[in-house]
């Protein structure tokens, strides 16, 4: 078999609350194959966007091992790892969280200019990453005048431009009607299984949890399935 895309060993979170400690996630384990598409649920609280963060290397374990793609994160400098976050994972929020000011297209432009790349190449990316999710003849037209499911599909092509193997999404559907959540959800199934993208997909709804192949409930810092 060949190595998964994502190896948490022994995970553990913990948050200091006044004289408190919160433990969110503990000696979780989990491996995820390459490609797949993983729904998380739980109740609130229960560490979904802890994980995420973690798996995305936005926060960092308090205990335990991440490998992602060969990678062990604990073993980048900080440099590394924002250079490694920035190439490899991209991050789908509930609320979109698009800058209002600029367009579709400068929003999506946005992660490449943390890289080094010609204008040319850029805005071929740009093109083409919303093409992929139907909105290049939206291209130039700002948040506030586009539909929160179109709102999101240019949050996916942000998340999708610089090609990163590993998609995490947070409720992507949880503020959408059940229309635009099915096209979304249609859009990520198409990621996984066309483009080989691994996608880790937090839910309240079980009916988005059944477009995945695959779903784990994490209950008081534990992974069931
Ligand atoms: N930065 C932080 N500092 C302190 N505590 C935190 C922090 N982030 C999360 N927590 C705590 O960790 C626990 C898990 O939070 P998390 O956001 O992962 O839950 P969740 O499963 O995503 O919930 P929801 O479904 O409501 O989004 C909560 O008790 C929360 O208060
Ligand atoms: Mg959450």
């Amino acid at each position: 078999m060949s190595e998964p895309m994502i190896q948490c060993r022994g995970l553990s979170k913990s948050y200091r609350k006044g004289n408190n400690v919160v433990t969110p996630l503990e000696k979780l384990d989990l491996d995820v194959p390459r490609g797949e598409f993983l729904a998380l649920m739980g109740p609130s609280g229960s560490g979904k966007t802890t994980l995420l963060n973690l798996l995305s290397g936005i926060d960092s374990p308090t205990e335990g091992s991440l490998v992602i793609a060969g990678k062990e994160l604990a073993k980048l400098s900080r440099r590394e790892l924002t250079k490694w976050r920035a190439s490899q994972v991209g991050y789908i929020f509930q609320l979109y969280h698009l800058v209002p000011v600029l367009t579709a297209f400068e929003n999506v432009e946005l992660p490449l200019l943390l890289s080094p790349m010609s204008k040319k190449e850029r805005h071929v990316r740009v093109e083409s990453a919303l093409s992929l999710v139907g909105l290049h003849d939206r291209m130039h037209h700002t948040p506030t005048e586009l539909s929160g499911g179109q709102e999101q599909r240019v949050a996916i092509a942000r998340a999708l431009v610089a090609n990163p193997s590993l998609l995490v999404a947070d409720e992507p559907t949880g503020d959408l009607d059940r229309e635009s959540a099915t096209r979304i959800l249609d859009l990520l199934k198409q990621l996984s299984r066309e483009h080989g993208k691994t996608i880790v997909m937090v839910t309240h709804d079980p009916r988005a949890a059944e477009s995945a192949d695959r779903t784990l409930h994490l209950e008081k810092g534990l992974l069931v399935s």
